[in-house]
């Protein structure tokens, strides 16, 4: 690799000017917002890539960053797992889903959608920081960030790299043992500095389609109150229903079908937007 002929001196260098066009990028994004969770599956990317299209579908200048390098699910979720990453005098030119929201994964990057990425944190770091250096964001009002479960090197990553993060929003379903690791996912965004943390309650009742009954299967209203006792805003809920799952697979957004899922996931973003300013 050419990387390891460099001398200490211009590794340094690299990195610097590295910096500094994190910094220019990030500048012209209005708002930065991270989507993280304690645990895996509890629907980070479903929130994230909903909440990406219905800012794009409001007006709003979107982009969405999949920093899931091992499960990077977002443009199966959009319907864009054919795409790929071109680059343009140097810059790389994200993908867009209709026309506007810029998509940028590391699923662009991998050769079969079964290859696994064995790689450890520094190299982690490294891609992540060229997403936000070489990438052509261009001005944008929101940037949402996907990342993996827990708090490891990419969350890390990206709160380090954008020091200024406006709002990270915790995912989270009702049950004990999901609260418990949300609340580190918590105080791992506070310690890092973000302001403002909001907490979304996923998978919350399902309506059976026999009787109409609502189930909690992973109970109620635990999100909610953990909010309380954490001390930050609750954005909501949503409820567990099987159209999250097929519309995941087919790779259309969800929001984009109605029904009570829509529902609440607009209360969740109009929370968001009056949140914001
Ligand atoms: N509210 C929901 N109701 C039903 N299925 C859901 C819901 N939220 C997420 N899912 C499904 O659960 C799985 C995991 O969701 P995903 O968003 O990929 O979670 P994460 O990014 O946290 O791992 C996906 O198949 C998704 O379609
Ligand atoms: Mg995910």
């Amino acid at each position: 690799m050419k990387g390891n002929r460099l001398s200490p001196e211009e590794k340094m260098k690299m990195i610097q000017e590295q910096n500094q066009r994190i910094k220019e990028n990030m500048k012209k994004v209005k708002y930065k917002i991270l989507v993280l969770s304690g645990k895996g599956g509890v629907g980070k990317t479903t929130v994230a890539v909903n909440l990406s299209v219905a800012l794009q579908k409001e007006g709003y200048k979107t982009g969405i960053l999949d920093v899931d390098i091992h499960g990077p699910n977002v443009p199966k979720m959009l319907g864009m797992e054919r795409e790929k990453l071109i680059m343009e005098g140097g810059r790389i030119i994200p993908p867009e889903w209709n026309k506007g929201l810029k998509v940028i994964s590391m699923a662009f990057l991998l050769q079969g959608k079964d290859t696994p990425v064995i790689w450890r944190g520094p190299l982690k770091a490294s891609v992540i920081r060229q997403f936000l250096a070489d990438v052509e964001w261009g001005e944008l009002d929101f940037l949402v960030v996907d990342s993996p479960p827990g708090t490891g090197d990419e969350p890390l990553s990206i709160l380090q790299l954008i020091p200024q993060t406006d709002i990270a929003i915790v995912v989270t379903t009702p049950q004990d043992v999901a609260l418990l690791d949300s609340r580190k996912a918590v105080r791992f965004a506070r310690e890092l500095g973000v302001k403002k943390i909001g907490l979304i309650e996923n998978m919350r009742g399902f309506i059976c389609p026999h009787c109409g009954k609502e189930i909690y299967l992973f109970k109620k209203g635990g999100g909610e109150r953990s909010a309380k006792e954490l001390g930050i805003e609750f954005l909501g809920y949503l409820p567990l229903d099987v159209s999250v799952v097929e519309c995941g697979d087919e790779g259309i957004p969800v929001i984009l079908r109605e029904g009570r899922v829509k529902e609440k996931m607009i209360e969740i973003i109009k929370r968001v937007e009056e949140w914001l300013n």
